[in-house]
C-alpha cells in the first residue's frame, strides 16, 4: 500500500520505539557519560537527555551490523562527537572510505559523499540516512555541461571538485577537494585547466597558480553568503579576532581572512594557533564541533546553515542502521571512470 512521507515517518518512529529503549533515562545518561563530557560545552544537559538513548542505540547497533559511520565536519555535535567513527573533510572521508574494514558504510554527510564512498567500495553497502541531502554545487552541473566546456577549451583537462555527482566525476580527468585544489591544478600538464563546478573555488585557485584556470559558474549556497563587509565589522569590533575562511567563499572574503583552508585545515588551525577569539567563515556546526574541544577560544558565529547537511539526524541514522535504508547505488558503467578520477586525486595528493 502507498504510504505518504508523514505516514512513513510515523511508522518508522513507532518501529524504532518498539525496538530500542529511546526514552530519556538516567541509565542512558550514565552509559553515554564519557561522550557527554566531550560535548558539554556546546550541548545543554536537557538536550543531551534526548540524544543519549539514540547515541547509545546507534553505537550498539553499529557493532552488530558491521557498520562504520563516516561523518563530515558539518554534522551536528551529537553526531560528530557522539556516533562518528571517522570525522573529517571530503578528502579525509574519501581516503578513509578506502581503508575501513566494515561491510556497511553509513555516510553522515551529503549524497555526493556517499556516492564517492560507493565508487571506492562497489562491493560494500553504502547507506545515507536521508538521500535528499544534496548540494548546490553538485546539482549545478551535468556530464553534458562538462562536455560543452571541453568543446570550448579543447585539450584542457577537467578538474572536478568532489562536490559533483558520480556522472560528472566519470567524465572528469581528476577530482579535487578544498584541501588539494591548487596542488591538483598545478599537477596538470596543460597550461589551461577547466575547474568545475565551483566558480569561487576556481577563482581562489586561479589567484594561487600560474595556470590559466577557466570555470563553471556553480556556487555553494552557504559560503557565497558571507561578505567582506561583515568580516571587517568583526575585526573593527575587536582587532585581535582571527578570521579563517573556507575556499568556497568569494575571493573578496578570502582576502579578509588570516587563513583559508578545507574544513579539516580550519579545525587544525584553531587547535594549533589557539586564538583567543575566532570567526570560522563556514557552516555553523563546525564552530560547535571545535568549541567542544577548544575551551581557550571564543567562537563568534556568523551562522550560515547547510540545509542539506542538516537533514542528517540521530533519528534517521538509527533508522538507516536498523532498516538498511537508504542504500546508495551508482550505475555500473559510471563506477570505474568515477573511481579513476577520485583515485587519481588521492594518488596526486599523496
Ligand atoms: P571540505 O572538503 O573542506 O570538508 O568541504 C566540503 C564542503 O561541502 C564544504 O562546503
Ligand atoms: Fe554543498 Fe555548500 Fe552544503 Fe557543502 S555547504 S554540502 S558545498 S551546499
Amino acid at each position: 500500500m502507498f504510504m505518504n512521507a508523514d505516514a512513513k515517518l510515523e511508522a518508522a518512529r513507532a518501529e524504532l520505539a518498539a525496538t530500542y529503549d529511546l526514552a530519556p533515562s538516567d541509565a542512558a545518561m550514565r552509559d553515554t557519560a564519557a561522550i557527554y563530557d566531550k560535548v558539554r560545552r556546546v550541548i545543554p544537559e536537557a538536550d543531551w537527555m534526548l540524544h543519549a538513548p539514540y547515541v547509545r542505540a546507534i553505537n550498539a547497533l553499529k557493532a552488530q551490523k558491521d557498520a562504520v559511520i563516516l561523518a563530515h565536519n558539518y554534522m551536528t555535535p551529537e553526531i560528530f562527537h557522539g556516533v562518528a567513527d571517522v570525522a573529517g573533510d571530503s578528502l579525509q572521508l574519501a581516503i578513509e572510505a578506502t581503508k575501513v574494514p566494515q561491510q556497511v558504510i553509513v555516510q553522515c554527510g551529503v549524497h555526493f559523499m556517499a556516492e564517492t564512498s560507493k565508487v571506492l567500495n562497489p562491493a560494500k553497502t553504502v547507506l545515507i540516512p536521508d538521500s535528499r541531502a544534496g548540494c548546490s554545487l553538485a546539482s549545478s552541473i551535468t556530464a553534458a555541461d562538462v562536455e560543452t566546456m571541453r568543446a570550448q577549451y579543447p585539450g584542457a583537462p577537467v578538474v572536478s571538485y568532489v562536490n559533483t555527482t558520480a556522472e560528472v566525476k566519470a567524465v572528469s580527468d581528476v577530482c579535487c577537494t578544498s584541501s588539494n585544489a591548487v596542488q591538483i591544478v598545478n599537477a596538470m600538464e596543460a597550461d589551461t585547466v577547466i575547474m568545475t563546478p565551483d566558480g569561487w573555488l576556481a577563482r581562489n585557485v586561479a589567484n594561487q597558480t600560474d595556470k590559466r584556470v577557466v570555470w563553471w559558474e556553480g556556487s555553494c549556497i552557504v559560503h557565497e553568503r558571507f561578505t567582506p563587509e561583515e568580516l571587517r565589522a568583526y575585526r573593527e569590533a575587536d582587532p585581535e579576532t582571527a578570521i579563517i575562511a573556507h575556499p568556497e567563499c568569494t575571493p573578496a572574503v578570502v582576502a579578509e581572512a588570516d587563513f583559508t583552508g578545507s574544513t579539516a585545515a580550519m579545525i587544525n588551525w584553531v587547535k594549533v594557533n589557539k586564538p583567543a577569539k575566532v570567526v570560522m567563515v563556514t557552516e555553523c556546526s563546525m564552530s560547535d564541533n571545535v568549541a567542544a574541544e577548544a575551551p581557550e577560544t571564543d567562537f563568534i558565529r556568523p551562522c550560515n546553515i547547510c540545509p542539506h547537511m542538516k537533514r542528517i539526524t540521530l533519528e534517521n541514522i538509527l533508522w538507516s542502521l536498523h532498516s538498511g535504508e537508504e542504500e546508495v547505488t551508482v550505475p555500473d558503467h559510471l563506477i570505474a571512470p568515477a573511481r579513476a578520477a577520485v583515485e587519481k586525486m588521492i594518488a596526486l595528493t599523496a
